[in-house]
């Protein structure tokens, strides 16, 4: 059964699956013994942290994280040290590397780990998915990688390769093709080295099957790759069109007292950025005037009343569901005591406080701009 011209997921499954699981293990680990990259969590086989790694590695890419991995070991060596250690100090070192509820939810599963499962990292499928921050993705790549275990790891790039490989025309981006996608992962993962398997697709599509021109002729598995064969390579993987994201303005107040010090407060404990600290303000209603939402911003905050006094600098950032652009003003106090009415705490700052704590990048940035 074809596809318009390739195969749908069950087809390739089935179709001589033996023979095209055993080339395709053949010939990617033989080319991934060769040429892997040098990677610091490929020296290691101390779960925690191929564990740290792994979280790490969401959402972002390996040379950013290199840096990080080696501080934040060198911080925090095991999981007992993880577990004892304050949230804060979690954060701070997970500063700028974004996408903060990673940072929080190992310190919650360390927590688990040390209690729950007497300090080692869960070695099965129920018990490792079981903690914070641990999906399906993470899960897959710490057992196979860490403890031997065959189980896939499937991200984008990983998707895309199969979705070239078995020349799959349905849209990689739909979520029940999405499911198929790991059972046909599954399904190809060996059981010898399925850590190594696992990260020749890594380094293929990082090198070579990228998502843009990619490099075929390179390629260790470009004799089986039914994209190749059909010259369908820069068409797949097929990609549903998703709607823009939205754009959100957002306020910051920069606010000193007569010692020069600034007034911060630390973001309520769920929510987007949770507990990193901040400058006054919010979010700004779609024809909203900028300084009278700063206002009300700041009053439903800390219970003060502000007058914006001059602009100060705008800096733009995308998260992953919306971009925002942070305006700030100098504002003077008017009227009334900070009391932390809609965030967590909130202090006056010295410029030595400010780089103690956690803040989240946009608010780091525009700290650089204005100083
Ligand atoms: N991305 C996620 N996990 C990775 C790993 N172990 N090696 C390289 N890139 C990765």
């Amino acid at each position: 059964m074809r596809y318009r011209g390739g195969w749908d997921i069950q087809t390739a499954m089935m179709k001589d699956a033996e023979k095209i699981k055993n080339l395709l293990n053949r010939k990617l680990l033989a080319w991934y013994r060769r040429n892997q990259r040098s990677l610091p969590w490929r020296e290691t086989s101390d779960p925690y942290r191929i564990w740290i790694s792994e979280i790490m590695l969401q959402q972002t890419q390996v040379d950013t994280v290199i840096p990080y991995y080696h501080r934040f070991l060198k911080t925090f060596p095991n999981v007992n040290a993880l577990a004892r250690t304050p949230l804060q100090d979690v954060l701070k070192a997970w500063e700028n590397l974004g996408y903060y509820s990673r940072a929080r939810n190992l310190h919650a599963a360390a927590k688990v780990v040390v209690e729950k499962f007497g300090g080692k990292i869960p070695d099965t499928l129920e018990e490792i998915k079981s903690l914070p921050g641990i999906g399906e993705y993470s899960a897959g790549a710490i057992l196979s990688i860490a403890y031997g275990k065959a189980f896939p790891a499937v991200d984008g790039n990983v998707r895309r390769i199969l979705c070239r490989l078995f020349a799959i025309r349905k849209p990689v981006n739909d979520t029940r093709e999405q499911k198929q996608l790991q059972q046909l992962a599954a399904s190809l993962v060996p059981l010898k080295h399925p850590g190594d398997f696992n990260q020749a697709l890594m380094d293929l599509g990082a090198t070579i099957c990228k998502a843009k021109n990619p490099d075929c002729a390179r390629c260790p598995v470009a004799d089986i790759c039914q994209a190749r064969i059909k010259n369908l390579q820069n068409v797949l993987p097929i990609i549903k069109k998703t709607p823009v994201i939205p754009h959100r303005q957002t306020t910051a107040a920069v606010i000193r007292n007569s010692k020069g010090l600034l007034l911060i407060v630390q973001r309520p404990a769920s929510g987007l950025l949770a507990s990193l600290w901040k400058l006054p303000g919010g979010f700004v209603n779609s024809g909203e005037n900028m300084e009278r939402s700063l206002r009300q911003s700041v009053k439903e905050e800390l219970g003060i009343s502000i007058q914006a006094e001059k602009h100060l600098a705008s800096v733009n950032h995308i998260y992953t569901h919306f971009r925002i652009t942070l305006q700030a003003y100098e504002c003077r106090l008017m009227k009334g005591t900070s009391k932390p009415l809609g965030c967590q705490n909130w202090q006056w700052a010295s410029s030595a406080d400010l780089k103690k704590l956690p803040l989240s990048k946009i608010d780091r940035m525009l700290l650089e701009m204005i100083f």
